[in-house]
């Protein structure tokens, strides 16, 4: 979808990735809903875009009972492109890690994202109109000592992902799955800190297996993947091959599973 004159709601956008899908969004011409807990830099990032911003503790399933609703409201105007960015790294081993921290992890990483969806959609298909964006992880795939919950509320993110799209097939509602390497934010300094997680990070860049790259490169390339109705990004590119080994089954069931009903 061309974002020229779209609604594009962002989560997630008081800093890092998702601070820079909304500010490449609104450079190429859309109108921006700007989501994450209440805070100045929300506020600052919002009037700097001349966007909207969207209070939220996206932890709180209460809270984001109607967000969608209450965007749409806010902007007179209904969401055409979902992108839900907002995450917590949580680096503690599992050894470590308290329940409150592995429940706000879950729900942060994985249950608002597919609440969001789950909001979103009917709208969406009885415009015959829309893009969901997922931003998982390249830990969707990967999984190393001290990323338990993380690694594992990102599988399941790309896992859901991977059946919306399939439901989706027909509706005219378009999907992007991003599953970025490391990218130089708040979230990549906690890992790098952490002995564990950062450890298994380390490794990763010196195999040459991914490489460190900029909030803004990744923006770019989920930006670029949404106007041309791409279906899958992974920042770096090199990435691409540690994941098949993750897509394979999914492809191959998809294949199976063609000419099975939809919508
Ligand atoms: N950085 C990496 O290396 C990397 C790699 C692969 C994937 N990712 C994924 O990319 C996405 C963005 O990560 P990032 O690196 O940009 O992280 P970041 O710099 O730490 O930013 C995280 C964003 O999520 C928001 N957020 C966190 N908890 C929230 C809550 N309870 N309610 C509402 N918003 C909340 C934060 O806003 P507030 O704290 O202001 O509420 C912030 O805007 C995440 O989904 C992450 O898993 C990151």
């Amino acid at each position: 979808m061309k974002l020229s004159g779209v609604h594009v709601l962002v989560t997630g956008a008081s800093r890092g990735i998702g601070s820079c899908i909304a500010e490449g969004a609104t450079a190429r011409g859309a109108d921006l809903t700007l989501v994450a807990r209440p805070s100045d830099a929300l506020t600052l990032r919002a009037k700097a875009l001349e966007a909207r911003e969207l209070p939220c503790d996206l932890a709180d399933p209460g809270e984001r009972a109607d967000l969608l609703a209450r965007a749409e409201q806010d902007a007179g105007r209904p969401v055409d492109v979902l992108v839900n960015c907002a995450g917590v790294d949580g680096v503690d081993g599992m050894l470590d890690v308290t329940a409150e921290a592995m429940r706000r992890l879950y729900e942060v990483n994985l249950l608002a994202p597919a609440e969001l969806v789950r909001q979103a959609l009917p709208g969406m298909v009885a415009r015959r109109r829309g893009h969901l964006v997922t931003v998982s992880s390249g830990f969707s795939t990967v999984i190393g000592a001290g990323m338990t919950p993380y690694a594992s509320s990102k599988a399941g993110l790309s896992h859901f992902h991977a059946g919306v799209r399939l439901e989706l097939q027909g509706t005219g509602v378009r999907t992007t799955l991003v599953e970025p390497g490391p990218v130089r934010t708040e979230m990549y300094d906690d890992i790098e800190a952490d002995g564990l997680a950062g450890a298994v990070m380390d490794r990763f860049l010196k195999l040459r297996l991914t490489r460190l790259m900029t909030p803004q490169e990744v923006a770019q390339q989920v930006l670029d993947g949404v106007e041309a109705d791409r279906e899958h990004v992974v920042p770096p590119r090199r990435m691409t091959p540690v994941l098949v080994f993750d897509w394979l089954p999914r492809r191959v069931a998809q294949l199976v599973l063609t000419g099975t009903p939809r919508r």
